[in-house]
């Protein structure tokens, strides 16, 4: 197999007695041994057995593998949701003293982490600015262990030269820590631009379909051993069910990306110069600010499209409002179009200045966008501005 995707596919647990195809689902907690001596040596480390489904199970390895294999890592540990994926790689590679450096753009629980939590165990931090890439340099400490980036960022759509960073984090020998979210594995692997960890919401495109939490961290394997430690003591491992359900969405990530981002690049396309609205953001449009960073990094701008209508908050609500096919809902990436409003809602708790500096305008609308005929989607957003 030549193939990063098809080794994905193909990549399962090794079939059991019952020659079944599909892979079976663990619903375990633990595992048993045939003797003292198997399970001295599995509690000793000599072994791979499973002991216990907190610190491994069938089902969680599978979707770990294919998520390795996927972004070109060599271990990972998957946890019940992307943010205990994201606390995890803070937690078990930083201490008291170390100073974390982040891109200002990030979501909103990473960014409640960084500055709320962080501090009570004395990690300090402070943000970068994702568009003055001339001033990444200067904010680094002799402290700094670790520089975390999202792009394109949730929901500003900015795009972060990953040469360039992970250029600056190996000169000074730091740790480069990427939210690939957005972009999934498919489009995008940080890897290859010198990353050394890779964190997911697996809640969103990798499932694909709105239907179970999930995230997975995956990278350098010294990194992640400790990564696996924390985890194995503390407790966020994904379980076998949920598991199941994101390795096999695996399987359909790559022809679903496709699908996403042919349909969101038709939108963008359609609503750029559209005279209810004020710009049109997408990384693969020509008019993104970095477009050509873009270009360079991902082989599709991916499945978000974000647009700023004019007359503000109250347009914006309206819009909403006035949708008919698109859901209302928090989630992203999933099969059905979604629109979400962050001014009135997820970034409704930052001040307006905070909002600004991280490019959520009063107007500013995200959709995710689905499956669905792009002319229906089309269709629905053309209708809901008229509504304005
Ligand atoms: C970029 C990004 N990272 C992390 C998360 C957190 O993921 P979860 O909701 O699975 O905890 C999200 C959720 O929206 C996200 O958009």
């Amino acid at each position: 197999m030549k193939y990063r995707i098809t080794k994905a596919i193909r990549k399962q647990v090794d079939r059991t007695n019952e020659m079944e195809h599909s892979a079976p689902l663990f619903l375990t907690s633990s595992f048993c041994f045939d003797n003292a001596e198997e399970m001295r040596a599995a509690f000793a480390d000599e072994s791979d057995d499973n002991i216990y489904s907190r610190f491994s199970n069938p089902n969680v390895q599978e979707f770990i593998d294919r998520i390795c294999l996927l972004e070109g890592a060599e271990a990972g540990f998957a946890t019940a949701s992307g943010m205990s994926a994201v606390f995890a790689s803070f937690m078990a590679l930083l201490k008291n003293g170390d100073h974390l450096l982040s891109c200002n753009a990030i979501f909103g629980s990473t960014h409640t982490v960084i500055t709320k939590y962080l501090p009570k165990y004395g990690i300090e931090y402070s943000y970068f600015p994702v568009d003055k890439p001339e001033e990444w340099e200067a904010l680094i400490r002799p402290n700094t262990k670790m520089i975390y980036v999202e792009t394109p960022t949730n929901p500003g759509l900015e795009i972060i030269d990953l040469e360039r960073i992970s250029a600056l984090a190996k000169k000074h020998n730091i740790i480069l820590n990427v939210d690939n979210c957005f972009a999934t594995p498919v489009c995008q692997q940080p890897i290859n631009f010198g990353a050394d960890l890779v964190v997911h919401s697996a809640t969103k495109w990798l499932d694909g379909q709105g239907r179970v939490l999930g995230g997975v961290v995956v990278g350098r394997k010294d990194l992640i051993k400790e990564i696996f430690l924390f985890c194995r003591s503390t407790g966020p491992s994904l379980s076998p069910f949920n598991a199941w359900i994101l390795s096999k969405s695996v399987e359909t990530l790559e022809v679903r990306m496709e699908r996403h981002a042919s349909n969101a690049l038709f939108l963008a396309e359609k609503l750029e110069g559209h005279q209810k609205i004020n710009w049109v953001k997408y990384p693969f449009l020509s008019s993104h600010p970095q477009h050509a960073v873009a270009k360079k990094q991902m082989s599709d701008g991916g499945g978000i499209v974000c647009f700023e209508v004019k007359g503000g908050v109250e347009a914006g609500r309206k819009f909403l409002d006035s949708l008919q096919i698109l859901s209302l809902t928090a989630n992203l990436g999933d099969t059905r179009s979604i629109a979400s409003h962050p001014g009135s809602t997820t970034h409704a708790k930052l001040t307006e200045a905070e909002r600004q500096t991280v490019g959520i305008t009063p107007g500013l609308i995200r959709i995710s966008v689905g499956l669905e005929n792009r002319e229906d989607i089309l269709d629905d957003i053309l209708q809901a501005l008229n509504q304005i």
